[in-house]
């Protein structure tokens, strides 16, 4: 028996956009939240640097829009960049409202912002070194507060629910069946609007930045419900992570480069002015791709950023965290240089949507991470993904609650497939498909790239998928069997995308197409059953 429930809204993610556009619609509706972990396990939490926005009266819409622009690579859809950049000032006096404590300027009576690569101001609004941590936590206290707001943890969406609409002849999302790891049962969730908000993909590469969870369910779910996802072969390697055998993860902030850290050699060279006049503050595509040249051509485990000739004060003063978590494993930032590499750091492409977060499938929305909104093109700038988050999360919520009255709810769901009882006894085949896809994906499909390992690595998917969909349909579902089915549609969609696109451009490097072309086209995959197109046949109502 299929435990059901129903909600008005069901908003499946609880990072900075999940919560920010529960909070904007929980005075008219009834909604629940849904993370897979606990409420700050996705990347929100994680996030340094800060959070993009025109605030200065120096600063400009034009000059973040152009700057925008230039870091995309010619593929950024500029009516998206403009949407989000105006609304970008709107949208941190909202976080405001909600209680976040930015960092003040002492010798100001202002905000203090920061720089990161790319941007032409100083633009990027922060809490120290620990922005979403801060963003975070009053948002979860909002939402703790809002009696129409129902959080359940440790609830992992599976796929999503559609039926046929005749008005429109089209299917339209009615819910979401979900895995509950509390009761080891698979529950139906029923609303008027669902709202993917589940964050990147990252984790399917074999060193990242990003929490665990990062492993693109939204985008999984969606492609099999009928959505498009474009330009996945834009992955960002964040050029900066901690190289520490126990350092899982943990990210050196570009913030720093911002305040004037340098990139050095092992032999204490800087190098970044022979790649860009911009030198450590070019865009992230640019820095991540020489580290990993400098690091094959020297056959270096790591290279190094180096803050140590600022005052040990000001260093203790902005980058509190990135001093402490350097400190647990013996590096001295106020010393000494931090040992880096790059890693996968944000996924640029995603779930097609519009500028209110709809996607192809009626009533299922998109937001954050997991969406592709046009604003990041071929390479997001520094500190733009959280202002999307806010900024998407309202518009979307603005258009659900427009819509909210005239939604009926669906039929009821058919029962999930109890059949399935036997728990799996080869823990090792799961274990053993998530390492190797995360590794064929590193040494294939990552940074730099050439037509042979992409064909390799569509080979290796195949297989894989086939392993695991044979898995699937055999054994009782779980968290990391839910997590591996989705990696591997994700994979499959990048290495698409990837051999589709006969150039290189922003953070899609090939050596077989080192050229850029003089037209730049989005990369967007249709599925077979493509949600937004007419569901009956003549004659069949
Ligand atoms: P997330 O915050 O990742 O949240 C995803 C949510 O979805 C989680 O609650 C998760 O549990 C839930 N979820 C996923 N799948 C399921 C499922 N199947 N069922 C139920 N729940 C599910 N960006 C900036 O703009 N500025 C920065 O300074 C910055 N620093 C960063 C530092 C780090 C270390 C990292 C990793 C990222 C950083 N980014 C930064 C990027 C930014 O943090 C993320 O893009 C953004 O937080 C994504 O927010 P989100 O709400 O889309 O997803
Ligand atoms: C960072 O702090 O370097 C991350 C910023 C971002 O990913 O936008």
């Amino acid at each position: 028996m299929t435990t059901q429930h129903q909600y008005d809204v069901l908003v499946i993610g609880s990072g900075a956009a999940g919560l920010s556009l529960a909070l904007h619609l929980a005075d008219q509706a009834k909604v629940a939240v849904l993370s897979k972990g606990q409420l700050h396990e996705g990347s929100t939490w994680f996030a340094q640097g800060g959070i993009a926005a025109v605030l200065d009266d120096q600063d400009s819409i034009d000059a973040h829009v152009t700057d925008t622009l230039a870091a995309g690579g010619g593929l950024c859809h500029p009516d998206a960049v403009r949407f989000t950049v105006e609304r970008s000032k709107a949208a941190i006096d909202w976080l405001i409202h909600q209680g976040v404590d930015f960092t003040k300027d002492p010798s100001a009576d202002n905000y203090h912002l920061t720089q990161e690569g790319g941007h032409s101001h100083r633009r990027i609004i922060h809490s120290a070194d620990a922005t979403g941590r801060a963003v975070l936590s009053s948002l979860i206290e909002r939402v703790r507060e809002h009696g129409n707001i129902t959080l359940l943890e440790k609830f992992i969406a599976l796929d999503l629910i559609s039926q046929p609409d005749p008005s429109s002849r089209k299917l339209r999302c009615t819910g979401a069946y979900v895995y509950n790891h509390g009761d080891d049962h698979v529950h139906a969730f029923h609303a008027k609007a669902v709202v993917l908000a589940t964050g990147g993909a990252s984790k399917v590469y074999l060193y990242t930045s990003n929490p665990d969870g990062a492993s693109g369910d939204g985008i999984a779910m969606a492609w099999r419900a009928g959505c498009r996802v474009g330009n996945m072969e834009f992955n960002q390697f964040h050029p900066t992570c901690l190289f520490h055998p126990k350092a899982k993860s943990f990210l050196i902030t570009e913030a720093l480069r911002g305040e004037g850290a340098h990139l050095k050699l092992p032999n204490g060279q800087r190098f970044m002015h022979l790649f860009d006049q911009r030198e450590e503050l070019a865009p992230r595509d640019i820095v991540a791709r020489a580290i990993d040249h400098e690091m094959k051509r020297l056959g270096a485990d790591c290279l190094y950023l180096d803050i140590s000739h600022k005052p040990a004060a000001f260093i203790s003063e902005h980058f509190p965290t990135v001093k402490a978590r350097c400190l647990e494993f013996g590096i001295d930032i106020t010393k000494e240089p931090i040992p880096v590499v790059p890693a996968a750091h944000y996924t640029c492409g995603g779930i097609v949507v519009d500028a209110n977060g709809q996607t192809d499938l009626m009533n299922l929305y998109a937001i954050g991470e997991t969406s592709f909104t046009g604003l990041h093109g071929a390479n997001r700038m520094a500190s733009n993904s959280l202002l999307e988050c806010i900024v998407y999360a309202q518009s979307a919520a603005m258009d659900i609650e427009a819509k909210l009255t005239t939604i009926p709810f669906g039929n009821p769901a058919p029962a999930w497939d109890e059949s399935r009882v036997t728990d799996s006894d080869e823990d090792v085949v799961i274990s053993h498909n998530w390492d190797e896809l995360r590794r064929f994906m590193w040494d294939y499909v990552g940074i730099v790239r050439t037509q042979k390992r992409l064909e390799r690595a569509t080979h290796r998917i195949k297989l894989l998928k086939r392993e695991i969909a044979d898995y699937y349909s055999n054994y009782k579902v779980r968290g990391d069997l839910i997590e591996l089915r989705n990696l591997a549609m994700v994979a499959e969609l990048i290495i698409r995308s990837a051999m589709e696109r006969k150039e290189s451009r922003g953070l899609h490097f090939s050596l077989d197409h080192p050229e850029t072309a003089h037209i730049a086209r989005d990369t967007i995959l249709v599925p077979t059953n493509f949600a937004a197109q007419d569901i009956f046949v003549s004659g069949d109502q």
